[in-house]
């Protein structure tokens, strides 16, 4: 008979823990791996909507670099996957990066397996009604705002960046979309696709860092074709091997590809677009990316600035997850706490706005009430000196006077002259208010 229990996958690498966990999880059909492969393997086998992961997998059982990967290959393969990390010896730093790269939530070993069984209920739960609420998205998606409309910023970069986008949207220039990890590089390149005439052909993401070697030659040339007259969004562009990098090149000068034993070249018209997070000057300066290659990758270039930059972006997008999310897993929920707005504005966002959506959608799972507290964002200790002695207009505006500058010398390295022109006032000025502010003049 079929098996009908949800799958529950758990990477452990301990063979007693292992055993114990058989025991321990018996409602479900539990799918176990004692490495990072195996748990690939596993993942695109069964797709299990669950997945716990033991930070401290071999080769590194002690660290926790192995892990780490191993939660990018998952979120990589299957990005709506809920990965529980477990973070051994009272680790709670490494819990959170967990949660900044996109883990659900986390639980501290040695395991407890009633409150373990609690999380990895409700994780299910939560995907159930995501799923739910994306074939709902779906049907509705006629009605909702699509491509590029859909990014939400009140920041003067990122709407100039927008407009660029909706300019090149429609053109064959190829686009390369930089930004770190979680910045909206695939919201932008879905984005240009669904802006285009192209939008009726498909968009297919080809993820660089994610497929073997072995395999990607053959990768390539099928996701080309695949995307003929749609867009082929070439993700984490820059770990593309060197031999693909020319087997790229090659397509983009003749627009053509041949299918192997067979000599005649097929036309193929599909608009590249690429993301990275990384540099590509090193890169190129040492010989790892075709210099060639990416002037033809990147004939416009979209810089998408962390989120950290973006100030007040935070709390906009924050309040857009709840509105999104909300209806779906906690519909008490209408909006921010005062403290949880002050604690979107001090944090420094490592994980940027898919760091926001996570904590957002976590938050409201955990909430009851109202509204959204800086503790139900795991935030409350991300407040600075600020909220308290705020009592009127003034000193608001002081305070926010005081925040705009520090953020300003912490951005310029304490460099007062370029501080002053982003701030928009003389040196002399900038040195006065930090005079009577009270802060700390940066020694020069
Ligand atoms: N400006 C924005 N407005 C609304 N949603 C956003 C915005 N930026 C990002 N998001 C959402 O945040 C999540 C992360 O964005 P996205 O996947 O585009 O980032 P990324 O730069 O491709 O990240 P990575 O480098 O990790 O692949 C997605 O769910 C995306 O829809
Ligand atoms: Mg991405």
């Amino acid at each position: 008979m079929r098996d009908s229990r949800p799958k529950l996958l758990m990477i452990e690498d301990d063979v007693g823990l292992q055993r114990q966990l058989r025991w321990a999880y018996d409602n479900y059909q539990l799918l176990i791996a004692g490495n990072r492969t195996e748990a690939l393997a596993i993942l695109r086998e069964e797709r299990p909507a669950v997945v716990t992961l033991d930070l401290g997998l071999p080769p590194d059982p002690d660290g926790i670099s192995e892990g780490m990967a191993a939660l990018r290959d998952i979120l990589a393969h299957a990005p709506s996957t809920k990965v529980i990390v477990a973070s051994g010896h009272g680790e709670r730093s490494s819990a959170r990066e967990a949660i900044a790269q996109g883990a659900w939530d986390f639980y501290q070993k040695p395991i407890d397996f009633d409150s373990l069984g609690h999380i990895v209920g409700r994780a299910f739960h939560v995907h159930a009604l995501e799923a739910e609420n994306n074939r709902l998205a779906q049907t509705l998606s006629t009605l909702a705002p699509n491509g590029l409309g859909q990014i939400i910023s009140a920041d003067p970069e990122m709407l100039k960046l927008i407009r660029t986008a909706k300019r090149v949207a429609d053109t064959r220039a190829t686009v390369l979309i930089r930004g770190g990890s979680g910045t909206g590089k695939h919201l932008f390149a879905r984005g240009l696709h669904e802006e285009s005439a192209r939008s009726k052909g498909s968009f297919v993401t080809l993820n660089c860092a994610a497929i073997a070697e072995a395999s990607l030659e053959t990768a390539l040339q099928h996701e080309i074709e695949q995307a003929d007259g749609g867009t082929l969004f070439l993700d984490d562009v820059e770990s593309l091997p060197l031999a693909f990098q020319a087997e790229l090149l090659r397509y983009l000068e003749k627009r053509t590809v041949t299918r192997p034993g067979d000599h005649r070249p097929i036309p193929i018209h599909t608009r590249i677009v690429c993301a990275t997070s990384h540099a590509p000057e090193p890169m190129i300066a040492d010989g790892r990316f075709r210099e060639d290659l990416y002037y033809r990758l990147a004939e416009v270039v979209l810089h998408l600035p962390p989120l950290a930059d973006r100030p007040g972006d935070a709390v906009l997008l924050a309040r857009h997850f709840i509105q999104r999310d909300a209806p779906a897993l906690n519909p008490q929920v209408r909006d921010l706490a005062e403290d949880a707005i002050a604690a979107l504005d001090a944090w420094s966002w490592p994980g940027n706005v898919r760091e926001v959506e996570n904590r957002v959608k976590r938050a409201l799972v955990l909430a009851e009430g109202r509204h959204l507290g800086a503790h139900h964002l795991d935030l409350a200790g991300a407040t600075t000196e600020v909220e308290d002695s705020v009592s009127d207009l003034k000193s608001a505006r002081e305070e926010a006077d005081r925040q705009a500058i520090r953020r300003a010398l912490a951005r310029t390295g304490g460099n007062i002259a370029a501080a002053a022109r982003a701030l928009g006032v003389s040196r002399p000025t900038l040195y006065e208010l930090i005079r009577n502010y009270g802060l700390q003049a940066p020694s020069s």
